[in-house]
């Protein structure tokens, strides 16, 4: 591999008969993982009940987590999707006096259809300009009015990355709250959210971060935290379990029991992306994703994003028939993900830059015969 030994490759059985290319939507069960859902499965078939392990696993994935983006335990509450995370932190809000709230073109539509549904707050679209979020787009419309600003980390369509920190200080500076939605970047790409300013972010367990569905992240900042008051919260998000008061930092933005199957499978997979290390894991996708780039482009096929910025962790080829691409891609054992008029190859650690060659290939042949 090109950066990462082999060793690691080795613990993803798919690989030996599958080209995995779908970590933007479902990344390759790692062995270790795979052990995690299989302990608590064991654990309920031979030993009946195991709820202060689930609980300790739950501690366990916080922290792992907390120190992927450079946060606290304290800072990170445990909910069901990232969808889940947002409503709870729109839910908090109500404590400030302004009510406006701000996406962009380039979010995920969950993010859309929450904040459209939010009939006590004003909410206005940040748009794109031929497919980019210049930093002039967030100057222009995150006001003195804005309590929060919701912008993606990385494009879900076509990998591109933003500039979370400069976004960070225009919202600080007109004094918005700063939601990230780090789903397509999270266990990728490294995150800071003490060095970028970051208030609220969020990440689900099943792309990037080696786990499955059923539970997500959500950040907090410490002191932001204990100001807030979110509706969405209950027992799991109160003092001692059942306690009237709002327990202290983001664990009060936690609700009822979490999946604890999936807690188990993301406390196993946090741990392996820690042990590598996410800025190994950059320096590797960013490498074989700018082979394929140019790949690609030998071979006619055409790119789905507009900027030539910071290189991203997928490459996003444009196809009419993007599904029916993909059907016959999995006839042939290549497994990606296509989006509308796009094919997304969105590798991890354990991917080659053959694989991505190889995944080309096929697309341009199918193209030949379509
Ligand atoms: C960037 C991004 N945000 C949010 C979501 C939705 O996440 P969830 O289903 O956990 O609510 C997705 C799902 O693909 C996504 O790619």
């Amino acid at each position: 591999m090109e950066h990462l030994p082999q060793e690691y490759r080795q613990l993803f059985p798919i690989v030996q008969t599958h080209t995995m290319l779908a970590s933007c939507s479902q990344s390759a069960l790692a062995e270790p993982v795979s052990r995690a859902i299989k302990d608590y499965h064991d654990s309920l078939l031979y030993m009946g009940t195991n709820w202060n392990e689930a609980i300790e696993k739950t501690e366990s994935a916080r922290i792992e987590f907390a120190k992927l983006i450079g946060a606290e335990p304290d800072e990170i509450a445990i909910v069901p999707s990232v969808s889940d995370a947002l409503v709870s932190a729109v839910s908090s809000l109500s404590v400030f006096r302004k009510k406006h709230v701000v996406y962009t073109e380039m979010d995920f539509p969950a993010v859309s259809h929450i904040l459209q549904a939010q009939s006590d707050y004003n909410v206005s679209v940040i748009p794109s300009i031929d497919g980019e979020l210049p930093l002039e787009q967030y100057e222009t419309h995150i006001t003195d009015e804005t309590v929060l600003t919701c912008v993606p980390h990385v494009h879900y369509r076509d990998g591109s990355i933003q500039d979370v920190k400069a976004i960070a200080a225009i919202a600080k500076r007109k004094g918005s709250l700063l939601f990230v939605d780090a789903y397509q970047s999270a266990g990728h790409i490294p995150i800071d959210v003490k060095a970028w300013g970051v208030d609220i972010l969020a990440a689900g367990a099943r792309k990037y971060l080696l786990g499955i569905p059923g539970m997500a992240f959500l950040y907090v900042r410490k002191e932001l935290a204990d100001a807030l008051k979110p509706k969405a919260s209950a027992w799991f998000g109160r003092e001692n379990g059942d306690g009237a008061s709002y327990a202290k930092g983001a664990r009060r933005f936690q609700t009822g029991t979490p999946a604890f199957i999936s807690v188990y499978a993301a406390a196993a997979a946090l741990s392996l992306l820690n042990h590598i290390g996410v800025s190994h894991i950059r320096e590797h996708v960013k490498t074989i994703c700018a082979d394929a780039v140019q790949y690609a482009a030998e071979k006619g096929l055409e790119l789905a994003i507009a900027s030539a910025g910071e290189q991203p962790g997928m490459v996003a080829i444009r196809d009419e028939r993007a599904s029916e691409t993909a059907a016959l891609l999995r006839k042939k054992k290549v497994i990606c993900a296509p989006r509308d008029t796009v094919i997304r190859l969105a590798p991890h650690f354990y991917n080659t830059k053959d694989e991505l060659r190889h995944a080309i290939d096929e697309i341009a042949e199918i193209a030949l015969h379509m």
